[in-house]
């Protein structure tokens, strides 16, 4: 393996800009991937995309409180910036911004990124505010790095439709790339909170992405009505996790969220669980068979 060197790590909005003014002139190509640190799999899928296509990459690292609501867990979410780097160095990362609170909310910070309908249903009745401060801190870090193109997941379906929005309303000038969810061998997509389950919890969880694949099936079957599929789901994650409170789960238009009735083209179905005290989300795009 070739020897790896650990990326570049800056704290401040300052060191950031001086950095990267030589990149700009040398005229690089600069990614960005937000995170909040605890990196697995899933962010550095990420990352390796990003660095196929881009020639300098730039990941920030930063558990952003405006997002999170009152009896998150914030204060529990893990930080682990040391192997975070590390993971990091081995992808061959350029640069890592590691803002502290202060750095990024300033005490006279008053401006906030409102989102509107898309932002709205599902995450965004159970999470009031999220999106809010989502939106609010990913311009934030768009304004501050300046890339060229920007790097999301579609395991948070919802955040990356909420952010198109932003970056087409607000003429952000950036490319958003929409990768897809990486998942454990057994079909469990990859979050930081998994480590929250206990181990018969981690496998009850496995209902999140069972519910998902009957719906795959139910609707290449033929099945249209979007009731029954729903039924369904609800039937399978309660049968899997028998302790498992739905917060929602849903069919909807894959570009406006709104609910769909009758299944005549491609839906995202769309799942937020609790089990123990972790709350999982997952969803899957579900394209009809063609000549149905
Ligand atoms: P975080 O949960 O750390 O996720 C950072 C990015 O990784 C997001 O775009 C998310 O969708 C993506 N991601 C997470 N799990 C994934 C998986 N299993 N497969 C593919 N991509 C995955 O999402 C956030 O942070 C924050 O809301 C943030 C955008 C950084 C703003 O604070």
């Amino acid at each position: 393996m070739p020897p790896t060197s650990q990326p570049e790590l800056v704290t401040t909005v300052a060191e950031l800009r001086a950095a990267l003014g030589s990149v700009r002139r040398g005229g690089k190509t600069i990614a960005l991937i937000p995170t909040m640190g605890d990196l697995h799999e899933g962010h550095l899928s990420l990352v390796r995309a990003a660095k196929q296509e881009c020639d300098y990459t730039v990941v920030s690292i930063y558990v952003n409180p405006s997002q999170f609501g009152r009896g998150e867990d914030l204060d529990k979410y893990p930080r682990t910036l040391r192997t975070d780097l590390d993971a990091l160095a081995e992808c061959g990362v350029e640069l890592v911004l590691a803002p502290g609170d202060d750095e990024v909310y300033r005490p006279q910070h008053a401006t906030w990124v409102e989102v509107g309908a898309v932002g709205e249903p599902l995450e965004g009745r159970h999470r009031p505010d999220h999106f809010r401060g989502v939106a609010t801190i990913v311009l934030k870090l768009l304004n501050m790095v300046g890339p060229d193109v920007a790097y999301f997941g579609q395991k948070d379906y919802q955040q990356a439709l909420v952010i198109r929005q932003m970056v087409e309303d607000l003429d952000v000038p950036v490319e958003l790339r929409i990768c897809p969810t990486v998942r454990e061998p057994d079909g469990l997509a990859m979050s930081s909170r998994n480590a929250y389950l206990s181990p018969e919890a981690r496998q009850r969880s496995l209902a999140l992405h069972r519910s998902l694949e009957l719906a795959e099936q139910l609707i290449a079957a033929g099945q249209c009505s979007a009731q029954s599929i729903l039924d369904r789901m609800q039937q399978e994650l309660l049968t899997a996790a028998d302790d498992a409170r739905i917060d929602y789960l849903a069919l909807a238009d894959p570009d406006t969220l709104e609910p769909v009735h009758e299944i005549r083209g491609p839906v995202v179905a769309l799942l937020a669980v609790h089990i123990e005290n972790t709350r999982l989300i997952d969803n899957r795009i579900l394209q009809m068979t063609k000549h149905k």
